[in-house]
């Protein structure tokens, strides 16, 4: 697949609302909300529990770093909810809104962002957000396989002009 689509103005991101912030509905509420008061467009949404290997094999990347088990046990402990949005610029405005990856750094650097806000970690950093055009298309796969990216952007962008 190419990605010379997803680099054009209507953008495509996958989103992920982990399972500590699915546990609070009041958070996820709010979360969602987030992602409405964004301009972003719900292209798919689905909730589901990963078994330990869904776990590691997403975060296959991390796997020498010191908190991999820690990641893996956790992002396969409940429920947690998946996210196909769409705007101008998708994959950076997720990424801005959720901050910086450690939530005491967001904290002091960006606290009005999502996990400074509701972080309880830096394991439970509440939202996940792919972080370029390849991983977008990786994990928008990974979570809906069905889901065909250059089919949906070439029948939806003349809507977003
Ligand atoms: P990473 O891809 O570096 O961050 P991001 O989610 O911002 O893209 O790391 C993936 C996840 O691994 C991160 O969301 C939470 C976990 N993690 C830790 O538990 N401890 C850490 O020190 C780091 C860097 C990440
Ligand atoms: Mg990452």
């Amino acid at each position: 697949m190419t990605t010379g689509r997803l680099s054009k103005a209507l953008q495509l991101t996958l989103a992920v609302i982990k399972p500590d912030a699915i546990a609070h509905p009041l958070m996820s509420e709010a979360l969602h909300q987030t992602i409405l008061d964004n301009n972003f467009a719900i292209v798919r949404c689905k909730d589901l529990v990963w078994r330990k290997q869904d776990s590691e094999r997403f975060y296959a990347e991390h796997s020498d770093r010191f908190f991999y088990q820690r990641l893996v046990e956790f992002m396969s402990s409940g429920p947690m909810r998946a996210y196909i949005l769409a705007r101008e610029d998708a994959i950076r405005h997720w990424r801005d809104l959720m901050g910086p990856t450690k939530v005491f750094q967001a904290r002091y650097t960006s606290p009005a962002s999502i996990r400074a806000r509701f972080g309880l970690t830096d394991t439970r950093n509440t939202t996940h957000g792919s972080d370029s055009i390849e991983s977008a298309l990786r994990e928008i796969h990974f979570f809906f396989p069905d889901f065909n990216v250059e089919q949906w952007i070439e029948k939806e962008e003349p809507f977003f002009r």
